[in-house]
């Protein structure tokens, strides 16, 4: 019997990171910097907003749009914090987390042979999505430029490619390297762009984890070609409640937001409730604040120790990763490294190639776990390299 089934289900390579962190889990003692996961609670408020909301029966269906509550709250979350100006009736779509707006903003630009270009190494979805969508994915090696797509090789890829390329996919802090763009990259990058017919997904979910200087959106500088995609899983540290948002031209967001439609009608009210507060409150944003900080001192540990032990890397100005090289004695085979770090070190990790091309020979460390953890796997870390050299 051969069951039907979409063909381009068989383009999708497997999750490489969730098969990692699978197989290390199964490894006694082992101390986990593989997933992105915030280790804070959500929010005091959040909580109770979600409390409220089921005891006052918030039941039925919503907007498909989300709330005008949330998408008032998102609204000024964006102009609050990035000086970005959105109405919340035409500008806005409120998902079920990132997750499922980039889905729907890949979905909404592109056929078959289209090219959807994505700097890497970078968060894997996007490629498979692209796939998903029977397009295809035009990764793009940016190792060679501290893991950022400058202006000059921006205009080389689109001098090639042409009109073939509908979408360009930017996330910055980015993962799994951390690295951002400067007002000057983006405002060069977005006058490349500019006239052309290209579509910038602008996936900024870590833009509240910046650390050394504000966030800055390309939407400032192109806004009538970007959709900026955000949420509330990092920020707020609700990733399983499920929240994300599109915010972008009226005319730009109306694909998006039938496939948001068509796939899941609307968020869950009591969700939106919790994000309405997160972002739209002096204390959701106070919350943000307090793991910012915690972030950043945990970014400076482990940067410091890492180098202390003789790791080559870029300081990462936000999100909660770290992306060093692997020891010489590894050349640039990042998933031998990681194996053996776990099993003789029992500390996991994730292998730069998992990440696309440009990640291999590095590997990706989450400091979204505590200090304690942190320091437990710096000595483990410490005595496994001492064992290597002798
Ligand atoms: C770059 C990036 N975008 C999107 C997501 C998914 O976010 P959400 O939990 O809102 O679906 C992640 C999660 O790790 C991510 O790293």
């Amino acid at each position: 019997m051969t069951r039907p089934q979409n063909e381009n289900l068989n383009r999708i390579h497997p999750n490489i990171i969730r098969a990692y962190d699978d197989r290390f889990s199964a490894i006694d003692d082992i101390l986990k910097l593989t997933i992105g996961e915030p280790d804070f609670n959500v929010p005091e408020n959040s909580k109770q907003a979600i409390i409220d909301s089921v005891t006052a029966n918030d039941s039925h269906y919503g907007p498909s749009r989300g709330t005008v509550a949330v998408r008032e709250a998102i609204a000024h979350f964006l102009k609050d914090r990035y000086q970005l100006e959105y109405d919340p009736e035409e500008n806005i779509v409120v998902t079920v987390g990132a997750t499922e707006a980039i889905y729907d903003t890949i979905c909404a630009f592109v056929n078959p042979g289209d090219k959807v270009l994505i700097p890497s190494p970078t968060f894997p979805l996007y490629e498979s999505d692209t796939l998903l969508a029977g397009a295809d994915p035009l990764l793009v090696d940016t190792s060679d430029d501290d893991f950022l797509l400058t202006p000059d090789h921006l205009k080389q890829v689109i001098t090639e490619y042409g009109d073939a390329i509908k979408v360009l996919v930017l996330n910055y802090p980015g993962n799994p390297t951390g690295r951002t763009y400067s007002a000057e990259t983006l405002q060069a990058l977005a006058e490349i762009l500019d006239g052309t017919n290209i579509v910038v997904i602008a996936d900024e979910i870590y833009s509240e984890l910046t650390y050394d200087g504000p966030h800055h959106s390309i939407a400032t500088y192109l806004p009538e070609q970007t959709l900026v995609l955000n949420g509330v899983s990092k920020s707020h540290a609700m990733t399983g409640y499920r929240l994300g948002f599109i915010a972008g031209p009226a005319d730009l967001i109306k694909g998006p937001a039938q496939f948001h439609q068509l796939a899941v009608t609307t968020n869950a009210n009591p969700v939106e409730a919790a994000a309405t507060v997160a972002l739209g409150t002096p204390e959701g944003h106070a919350a943000t604040i307090q793991m910012r900080d915690a972030y950043r001192q945990r970014r400076d540990y482990v940067v410091t120790a890492l180098r202390e032990l003789g790791f080559t890397l870029d300081e990462p100005e936000g999100a909660f990763y770290v992306f060093p090289h692997v020891p010489e004695a590894y050349g640039e085979d990042d998933e031998h490294f990681v194996i053996d770090l776990a099993e003789q070190a029992h500390v996991a990790t994730v292998p730069g190639s998992a990440f696309g091309p440009g990640g291999e020979g590095y590997f990706r460390i989450s400091y979204a776990c505590s200090q304690e953890t942190l320091e437990a796997a710096m000595q483990r870390i410490e005595a496994f390299l001492n064992h290597l050299s002798k």
